[in-house]
């Protein structure tokens, strides 16, 4: 039987105003789940709360196993390192240092190793020995998605991965990331504005009226 992976119940958060409350939510082994919704409307911040960053005004969130808000901080740090692949909307690379060493640093940390066939799936192997700085945007988010999957993460948090790819480095990003799950017994929740990449994913919800609604 599949695991569940994570687990939010009766989920409500506020900044200014009420961005949403009573959000129900749960993602199984090899299961993709599409976020989409208008700008503002708190879908970053929604995965934020799932994905350990943000403690929600009210609810729970289970996640592989834990009760997330109940940790400790060192305890939260360790399941940011060993389980969770992070693709925020900015990237987080290193940027005076080459596109290996980018990597390296995150299979050093998590005992993995960076696998050829990664890189070229992702047409990145030949960019290895480039300074990150000197990178496209769109090469710059393949690297920081080959590292991320570099760690072997067992639920991958996405914020719209494909934003600033074009249609067919959005699509091969896309499938990379749904073999990856596939093969790995992973999860994945991805934030998204285009509803093509969506349409790639097991589930779909909406975040509309401060609510999450499957459709
Ligand atoms: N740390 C914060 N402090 C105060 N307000 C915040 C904070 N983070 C987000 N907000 C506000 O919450 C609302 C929802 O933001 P969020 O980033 O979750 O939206 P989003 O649905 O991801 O939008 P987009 O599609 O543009 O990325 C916005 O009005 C934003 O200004
Ligand atoms: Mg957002």
């Amino acid at each position: 039987m599949s695991q569940t992976l994570l687990k939010a119940t009766s989920v409500a958060h506020s900044f200014d105003y009420k961005l949403f409350s009573d959000i129900d939510f749960d993602l199984q082994e090899q299961e993709s789940i599409a976020i989409l919704g208008r700008s503002g409307c708190g879908k970053s911040t929604l995965l934020h709360i799932f994905s350990s960053f943000i403690a929600p005004d009210e609810g729970e969130v289970h996640l592989l196993g834990h009760n997330l808000y109940g940790l400790k901080e060192e305890e939260l740090e360790a399941i940011r390192c060993n389980d969770l692949g992070i693709i925020f909307q900015a990237h987080y690379l290193f940027k005076g240092m080459k596109a290996v060493e980018n990597l390296e640093i995150a299979t050093i940390l998590s005992g993995e190793s960076v696998e050829d066939k990664l890189l070229e799936r992702l047409e990145i192997k030949e960019l290895m020995n480039q300074k990150i700085g000197e990178l496209s945007g769109g090469q710059q988010q393949r690297i920081s998605i080959a590292r991320v999957l570099s760690k072997k993460p067992k639920i991958i948090f996405a914020d719209e991965p494909t934003g600033n790819l074009d249609k067919e480095t959005g699509n091969l990003v896309m499938s990379v990331l749904l073999e990856y799950i596939q093969k790995n017994n992973a999860g994945m929740v991805l934030v998204t504005h285009d509803e093509s990449m969506a349409n790639l994913c097991n589930k779909r919800y909406l975040l509309e009226n401060r609510a999450l609604e499957a459709f």
